[in-house]
This record gives C-alpha cells, sequence and structure tokens, in this order.
C-alpha cells in the first residue's frame, strides 16, 4: 500500500459520483478515474470537470471510461453504481439489481486494484458493503459503507436549527441500518456539551429522529426522479480526507463486525476509527436498553436482506 493517495477510482458516474468527483478535483486530493457502463456519461462528464480544473488552479487528472483497467491500483475506490429510490421505494427494493451490479464491479475491482480501500455508497447500503467484502474477500479494515455520516449529517441539521446553535455545537452518532431501523442515540447526543435531552423537549427531540430516518425519502419526494446526491457525496468526501489524512477520527460507517456488538458476519453502521489504512479500530458505545434493541431490530433487517443473497 502506498504512504500517499495518488488515484481515486468511483464506479458510477452519476449524481453522487460525479458530484464526489467535482469535491475532489476541486480539492486535488488525487487523480479521479470516473467510471460508468455509460460510457457517454462518464466521459462527457469527465471531460466537464477537466475543463474546470484549470479555474480552480490545480493541475488534478479526471479521466471518463467504460474500462476497469483504467482503475488500476487505485487507492481508494467508491462503488455509487446502480439504481437509485423513485418516490415510494424503500432502499431494499433496489436489492435485486443493484446486487448484481455491484457483484461484478466488485469482482473486477479486485482484479484491477487488489490493495484498494473500498467505500461502498449503493443501496440497500449495509447489504452491499457485505457483498463487497464477501466478493473481494478483502481485510474487513479496507471495506467500508457510508451511511452513519451522512444520517449524522442530516440529524445535526435538524437539531442545530432547533436548538438555535452552530451546526460544529451538536455532536451525535447514528448507528445500525441506513434505513427506517437506523439509531440516531440519543443517550450519546449533546448540544453545546449538555444531554440533548436538557437543551429541546421530547417531542421536537421525537421529530427530529423521525425526520432524520425519512430525511431521504423526503428528499426522493421533491427530486421525483433520483435521490440525494450533495450531502451523500460531502459525507464520503469527509471519509475520503479522513483516510488521506490519516486522522484517525471516529466517523459513524458500515464495518463488517466480528463479536463487536455482540455481532458476527454483518455490516452494520457504527463508529470506527477512520485513518490511512481504512478501518483503525471499531468504537463499542456504550448503550441503553432501548438503543440496544433498536439496534438489534436494525441488524435483523440488514441479515434479512443479506439473506436474499
Ligand atoms: P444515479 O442514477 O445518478 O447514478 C448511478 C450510476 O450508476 C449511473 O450513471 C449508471 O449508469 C451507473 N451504473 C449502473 N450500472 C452500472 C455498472 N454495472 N457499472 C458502472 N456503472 C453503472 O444514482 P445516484 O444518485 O448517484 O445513486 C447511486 C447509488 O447510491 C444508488 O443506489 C443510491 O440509492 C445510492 N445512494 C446511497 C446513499 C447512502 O447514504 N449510502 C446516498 C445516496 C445515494
Ligand atoms: C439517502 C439515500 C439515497 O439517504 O440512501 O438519501
Amino acid at each position: 500500500m502506498a504512504n500517499t493517495i495518488k488515484k481515486i477510482s468511483i464506479i458510477g458516474a452519476g449524481n453522487v459520483g460525479a458530484t464526489l468527483a467535482l469535491r475532489i478535483a476541486e480539492t486535488a486530493i488525487a487523480d479521479v478515474v470516473l467510471l460508468d457502463i455509460a460510457e457517454g456519461i462518464c466521459v462527457g462528464k469527465a471531460t466537464d470537470l477537466t475543463d474546470a480544473a484549470p479555474l480552480s488552479g490545480n493541475n488534478c487528472k479526471i479521466f471518463g471510461t467504460k474500462d476497469y483497467t483504467a482503475a488500476a491500483d487505485s487507492d481508494i475506490v467508491v462503488i455509487t453504481a446502480g439504481l437509485p429510490r423513485t418516490p415510494g421505494m424503500n432502499r431494499e427494493e433496489l436489492f435485486l439489481k443493484n446486487s448484481a451490479i455491484v457483484r461484478d464491479a466488485a469482482e473486477k475491482i479486485k482484479a484491477v486494484s487488489p490493495e484498494a480501500i473500498i467505500i461502498v455508497v449503493t443501496n440497500p447500503l449495509d447489504a452491499m458493503t457485505w457483498l463487497v467484502l464477501k466478493a473481494t474477500g478483502f481485510p474487513k479494515n479496507r471495506v467500508m459503507g457510508m451511511a452513519g455520516v451522512l444520517d449524522a449529517s442530516r440529524f445535526i441539521a435538524l437539531a442545530a436549527e432547533a436548538a438555535g446553535v452552530r451546526y460544529r455545537d451538536v455532536e451525535t452518532f447514528v448507528i445500525g441500518s441506513h434505513g427506517d431501523t437506523m439509531v440516531p442515540v440519543l443517550s450519546h447526543t449533546k448540544i453545546k456539551g449538555r444531554p440533548i435531552e436538557a437543551v429541546l423537549a421530547p417531542q421536537k427531540i421525537e421529530e427530529i429522529v423521525s425526520r432524520t430516518k425519512n430525511r431521504g425519502a423526503e428528499i426522493v419526494g421533491f427530486l421525483k426522479t433520483g435521490s440525494a446526491y450533495y450531502a451523500p457525496s460531502a459525507s464520503v468526501f469527509s471519509m475520503i480526507k479522513a483516510i488521506t489524512g490519516n486522522t484517525n477520527e471516529v466517523l459513524c460507517v458500515s464495518c463488517f463486525l466480528e463479536g463487536e456488538y455482540g455481532l458476527n458476519d454483518i455490516c452494520i453502521g457504527v463508529p470506527a476509527k477512520i485513518g490511512r489504512t481504512g478501518i483503525s479500530k471499531i468504537v463499542e458505545l456504550s448503550l441503553n436498553d432501548e438503543e440496544k434493541q433498536a439496534f438489534e431490530r436494525s441488524a435483523k433487517q440488514i441479515r434479512e436482506t443479506i439473506g436474499k443473497i
């Protein structure tokens, strides 16, 4: 594994993939390969992004292709290939089509970039992360799914607005599945260092939890075609920065568990230290009984989806 991150490949040049490419290119973190089955889309977007690069004053290269050999020796690969939700659809319903797409992508990545760290974005997120881990056989520190960072950011946006504070004054963790059973961990949620219950009324907290769980569907309902991509791409980007900067900061990501939280052979959102080797440590939060039960319900839902693979 190289010490510096030179190349990031993004599989799927749709809304999340292309917006992520823009974020990487504008900060010149690494060269980008934007790969999609629809060649015109990824080549067109990569060409447009290349033309923007001189204006942002960096020399980052962005290359569009449908050919996996161009993604060889990537340090990080982000999988966004697959279908997004349409109004009324839940993330699990994407399972059939997306599992075939994601399995194929995982096998091809393994062949060309056996040392890469993979960040999975495609839904249903936790089951797709598990599938990538199994299809590649990569060690568990090098496969993670993006969801908790996004769900926590959504919670923070809502809680900060309700409490009239800055975003950075709110701390929280959202664990479990990236689905209706996700678990915002209220016992570890603080606003300006105080427990959330000391700042907001129970009804307001309940509303924030419910809106966080529904935020993705709320956005799908407005967009009609496609799902959220600005906050999702920003969430992947924050994971990439933790890896490239070797920050070892604690972020909630979908991780493969082997005994942590009493679970085995599952990928599920938990806090973890993220650095240059990927997941360097899973952090086990103390949960109250209600949170433990909610987390177990979430695990059950993921297992049901994994069971269909
Ligand atoms: P999109 O439709 O805009 O883009 C998906 C892209 O994947 C398309 O360009 C399509 O051509 C490409 N694709 C399809 N099959 C492919 C294949 N076999 N190989 C390569 N590329 C292929 O969708 P989007 O909004 O970018 O979302 C992508 C996925 O990410 C969806 O499954 C969505 O549900 C998921 N998502 C997850 C989160 C999360 O929090 N984990 C957030 C946002 C989106
Ligand atoms: C979201 C989806 C797309 O949460 O997973 O917006």
